[in-house]
């Protein structure tokens, strides 16, 4: 599906971002592994390489421009630039009640989830333009939809990131380049492992399909919504979530 495709995932070190990496390049693509550190990038290309496909690491850390403009220099100089832009990396935005929270704490949130995300894309569209086309698919979260205690900044940037790929879906549409973004509820990470069996048990129960997503269910969406079978739809919030959000309210808390 994605043969001869260059694709860049951020935030590919580790969780869901290194398993997009792997759905792409087993569909094809040459896939930017990228993260903060250059160790840490060389290291996750080289754990997917040794499963088979093509993976090639790029450091930056989003919130600097210049950092991120050399990564973009680097991907033209090596494959003559982007076809697919993942955007994933994330801060996840944890220890902070509202009124407590410091404002640079929020500032530094919205720098890698909005800002980092409008950075990316700004460069990427502009090298897909040259290549004709391409599609770029922002990682959400369901909480833009349905808030949490103690995460506002997060759930905030969540929620920009909806509306700037709609914003950013229709000024670049005519260069046929398409943005659409996926929504995801529960995903199954490192950290889910911390969790008790108990609270395991209880999310299951609330989600009407009864599992987690995986990182690989999050890849085939984007996936999806990168390739040409989706090749008339921008704009879009996809979300793969098991159905966590289509109900009242959960079941454990259903009267
Ligand atoms: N996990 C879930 O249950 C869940 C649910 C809904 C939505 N999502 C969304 O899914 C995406 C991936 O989630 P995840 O759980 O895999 O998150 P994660 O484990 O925190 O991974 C995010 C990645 O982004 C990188 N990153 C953070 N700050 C960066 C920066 N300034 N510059 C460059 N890279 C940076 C991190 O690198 P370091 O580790 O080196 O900092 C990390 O590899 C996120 O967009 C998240 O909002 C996740």
């Amino acid at each position: 599906m994605f043969e001869g495709k260059n694709v860049l995932v951020t935030g590919s070190a580790h969780n869901v971002g290194f398993g997009m990496a792997k759905v792409f390049a087993d569909y094809g693509a040459t896939v930017f592994v990228h993260g903060p550190t250059a160790e840490e990038t060389t290291a996750a290309a080289e754990a997917l390489s040794a499963k088979g496909g093509r993976y090639i690491p790029v450091a930056a850390d989003v919130r600097h421009e210049d950092e991120v403009a050399r990564a973009f220099e680097f991907i033209a100089q090596q494959v003559g630039g982007l076809d697919v832009l993942i955007n994933n990396a994330c801060h996840l935005g944890l220890g902070h009640r509202f009124l407590d929270m410091p404002m640079d704490f929020f500032d530094d949130v919205l720098a890698v989830n909005l800002r980092g995300y409008a950075l990316c894309a700004q460069l990427a569209a502009r090298q897909m333009i040259t290549r004709g086309g391409g599609a770029i698919v922002n990682i959400g979260s369901n909480t833009a939809g349905r808030a949490l205690g103690d995460r506002a900044a997060y759930i905030a940037s969540k929620g920009g990131v909806e509306s700037l790929t709609r914003a950013i879906a229709v000024e670049l549409g005519e260069h046929r380049i398409r943005v659409n973004c996926v929504i995801p509820g529960y995903i199954h990470t490192e950290r889910w492992n911390t969790l008790t069996e108990e609270v395991k048990q209880r999310r299951w129960t609330n989600v009407p399909l009864g599992r987690e997503s995986t990182p690989q269910d999050i890849g085939e969406a984007a996936a999806f919504l990168a390739s040409d079978k989706a090749g008339n739809i921008t704009g879009e919030c996809l979300r793969v979530s098991g159905g966590i959000d289509i109900q009242l309210v959960p079941p454990d808390c259903a009267v």
